[in-house]
């Protein structure tokens, strides 16, 4: 029996009404295995510029800082996406990855047999697809200084700054080989070595690691061929490794080879000590204004994310193998949320989904 602080930032859109059903789902594990969860609640990102503002408060970072892990709904919708604006609701999730020092982003990808007929690739090119993507999460181009636009007398001006550090591109390429060690033992490095400097490094480095890792194979690839190959033959790819930006555009594409965005969890980890880190756990979908507050968006990302918390931040990789076990057992039976639904399914909304899932979550 354990007990566990989780600070619970719904945020916007679709954020709160997913968040409800993984905390449902979190209340059947505190039952089945006879743990304890203790939850805060904090706004992030539009409804906290709404309430305070500012899209992340400090002493919302300071509950986070202290909490065992933090659970994340979404942020953002047209009501704050004025780009001229001073606060965005990005600057929440942003600011908790920075803040927490989360440099590890972890994006499994992995096709429900159930389900192939669900993306719009061909089945046979999906089936069988089993990869992770391990991107990098606090440096890049999204923290690189200096970022700023300006007017000159020939017109606006803006500049980004792609900045890396041996040590930055060191610690997420270890975490990639680490864990492919317990996987299929292979790493594919994406980087635009033919172009960026940063890029170069970061295949120096890689290749350094990978020295250290003599059973993994390691493998480079541009990220251009890359985005071609997931699409056309993404069950070749174990473990991908790559850099902030490329990381998340690929795990866009990778997303929409099980079907639907609504599928996919994530974690977000720090330095591990003991087997545990510090970990923020969000779906990879957005808020999706558009179907916000309809009891449709599909809650099977964030139920997810919340076994990824348990296996990751609290070293409970039953449990989270049970919540795995219950998503499979509910798309087996044919349950789908509309964004995955096709012939012959059952369609659910958003609660009727989370609670097939908690029933079936079993010790
Ligand atoms: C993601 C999102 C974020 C990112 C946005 C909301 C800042 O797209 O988690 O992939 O770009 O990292
Ligand atoms: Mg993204």
């Amino acid at each position: 029996m354990g007990s566990f602080r989780i600070l619970v930032t719904p945020g916007d859109g679709i954020g709160p009404e997913v968040m409800e059903e993984a905390l449902k789902v979190l209340a059947r594990v505190e039952r089945a295995f006879g743990h304890e969860f203790a939850y805060e609640e904090e706004l992030v990102g539009g409804a906290a510029i709404d309430a305070y503002g500012t899209a992340l408060r400090p002493e919302t970072l300071e509950k986070a800082r202290s909490s065992d892990a933090v659970l994340f709904g979404a942020v953002g919708g047209p009501k704050w996406d004025d780009p001229r604006a001073p606060v965005r609701p990005e600057q929440a999730i942003l600011g908790l990855r920075k803040g927490l020092g989360l440099f590890a982003n972890l994006r499994p990808v992995r096709v429900h047999p159930a389900l192939v007929a669900a993306s719009t690739l061909r089945p046979e090119a999906v089936a069988g697809t089993d990869l992770v993507v391990i991107r990098e999460l606090t440096g890049g181009i999204y923290f690189g200084k200096p970022q700023r636009r300006w007017e000159t007398a020939r017109g606006r001006r803006a500049v980004d700054t792609m900045r890396y550090t041996e040590q930055e591109i060191r610690r997420i390429v270890q975490t990639a080989f680490e864990i492919a060690r317990s996987r299929r033992k292979k790493v594919t490095s994406v980087d635009k070595a033919n172009v960026l400097a940063t890029s170069r490094l970061w295949r120096e480095v890689a290749t350094e690691v990978g020295r250290q890792y003599p059973d993994v194979e390691l493998q480079h690839l541009l990220v251009d061929a890359c985005a071609m190959h997931l699409i056309r033959r993404p069950s070749s790819f174990d473990v991908i490794v790559t850099e902030n930006l490329f990381g998340d555009i690929l795990t866009d594409e990778a997303a929409m080879l099980a079907g639907s965005m609504g599928m996919m969890p994530s974690a977000s980890l720090g330095r591990r000590r003991r087997g545990k880190s510090l970990g923020l756990y969000e779906p990879i979908h957005g808020s999706a204004p558009d179907i916000a507050g309809q009891g449709q968006a599909n809650p099977l990302g964030m139920i997810l994310s919340a076994a990824m918390m348990l296996r990751w931040s609290f070293g409970l990789e039953r449990e989270a193998a049970a919540i795995e076990r219950a998503v499979d057992a509910v798309i087996a039976e044919g349950y789908r949320t509309p964004d995955i639904a096709g012939e012959g399914t059952t369609v659910v909304g958003t609660a009727r989904m989370g609670s097939l899932v908690a029933e079936r979550v079993e010790a």
